[in-house]
């Protein structure tokens, strides 16, 4: 029998960041009686509504009627499809009235999910071991999973109340140039951040495109959560204020349909010179979204046309509005993040313990808690085991182990009554192992 000795395989297979969400699957199944605010999945109430056939077929119609036959859009469903994807059309136009963004269908690549859209940028983007990628700091750990896989160097910047440290984004592209090298890109989730629950104002948005525009960064932007915002409470997107094609825009189908589909897009319309390339040829790569497609078809080829075709038809069922597809979900989550908030104010807002304090969000998923010690996986253990509470330990989402006594708490998936008593369980919990 062949033995491999892991030191000879890619060092990211040890990256702790690469085992975060296993750790927790494995905490939860060890504990199925316990109220867990670790998991950011959509709540299960979200997920009836989703009538596969249903929109398949509304998908098949809308096909029909730009000019297939139905025997070639049924064929549609089950062949190789192209790795640009199907549904691009229907995306953009629903980008285009609900969210302002003024890119055509050809600049999108349909994705499986947010994370191999988020692959193949990094991929495309990181030529030189000298290029160097800007994170939030805490951070999504898709991204930074992603970047390890790819031997990307990073660097982190700050998340602040206005959303990103901008001066530490200027100083990190001086430290980079003086290190012969480039900071190439910079990673920002502006709606709603995952861990941190954060928002960037207005002013932060044009600020970090002008910075960029400046330093001649590009953005990757990251957009899973902004469909949480209350109902007239919305900003605008960095994709929809940019003049210069500077933001590269990821979006998912995750939240706001099922994260089962596994659909996500990329848009991508910078144009990409290849000197090499006369205007005669034919398949030239013009932009960035045409890279993507070709690195895509030596990744996951295309992304599965049934769940295209799905994602597709709900979009079309909704009236081809992203907004529309979202609105009772948000409703859903804002309602959840209320009653996570008042509970903890009800349990904990006048018997916390020295140094237990949280945020505020107004949208999103998550509330980060701090906690007077450290919140390791000795300590979710001691919750978990003795109080029936879970919870996410935020030092995983830390490029500098900054956040070791914060945890994250997750209102996604929970109903009310198990917001209530998980509060309740946690308020014993902080107040029995973290008080003095
Ligand atoms: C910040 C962020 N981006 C993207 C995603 C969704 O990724 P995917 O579409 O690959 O499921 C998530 C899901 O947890 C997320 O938290």
């Amino acid at each position: 029998m062949v033995h491999l000795n892991i030191d000879r395989l890619h060092g990211s297979v040890r990256a702790p960041v690469l085992g975060s969400i296993s750790f927790l699957n494995e905490v939860m199944s060890r504990h199925p009686g316990a109220i867990s605010f670790a998991p950011g999945a959509p709540h299960p109430d979200t997920l009836p509504d989703v009538e596969i056939q249903r929109f398949t077929d509304r998908f098949l119609d809308h096909v029909v009627a730009r000019g297939a036959s139905p025997a070639r859009a049924r064929r549609l469903l089950f062949e190789y499809g192209p790795s640009r994807g199907l549904i691009n059309d229907i995306v953009a136009e629903a980008l285009r009235r609900d969210h302002g963004i003024d890119a055509p269908p050809e600049s999108y690549v349909i994705t499986v999910g947010a994370q191999e859209a988020m692959l193949l940028v990094l991929r495309a983007l990181f030529r030189s071991p000298d290029d160097v990628l800007a994170l939030a700091n805490p951070c999504f750990v898709g991204i930074t999973g992603a970047a390890r896989l790819l031997d990307i160097d990073v660097v982190a910047v700050d998340e602040t109340a206005e959303g990103l440290d901008l001066d530490g984004l200027e100083r990190a592209c001086r430290q980079a140039r003086m290190a012969g090298g480039a900071l190439r890109a910079v990673y920002v989730a502006p709606d709603y951040s995952n861990p941190g629950g954060g928002r960037m104002t207005l002013d932060c948005r044009r600020g970090l495109l002008a910075l960029a525009a400046r330093e001649d960064l590009l953005i990757l932007e990251d957009n899973a959560y902004a469909f949480t915002a209350a109902t007239g409470a919305e900003l605008p997107s960095l994709k929809a204020l940019d003049t210069e094609r500077r933001v590269i825009h990821i979006g998912t189908f995750a939240k706001t349909a099922f994260p089962g589909a596994r659909v996500g897009f990329v848009i991508a319309d910078q144009s990409v010179d290849d000197a090499s390339v006369t205007p005669a040829d034919d398949g030239a790569a013009r932009t960035l979204a045409d890279v993507l497609a070709t690195l895509k078809s030596m990744v996951t080829v295309n992304t599965s046309p049934l769940s295209q075709a799905v994602i597709g038809g709900l979009l079309l069922e909704h009236g081809g509005s992203l907004d529309a597809l979202g609105h009772a979900k948000s409703e859903l989550y804002q309602r959840n993040l209320r009653l996570l908030l008042a509970a903890l104010d009800r349990h904990l807002g006048d018997t916390a313990p020295a140094g237990v304090h949280w945020n505020r969000p107004d949208g999103g998923f998550f509330v980060r808690v701090h906690l007077p010690v450290p919140a390791d996986a000795e300590l979710l253990e001691v919750s978990a085991a003795d109080y029936g509470v879970l919870w996410t330990p935020m030092r995983q989402f830390y490029l500098d182990g900054a956040g070791d006594t914060q945890i994250r708490l997750s209102c996604s998936y929970l109903d009310p009554d198990e917001i209530e008593e998980g509060v309740h369980r946690l308020a014993a919990f902080l107040t029995k192992e973290t008080g003095q």
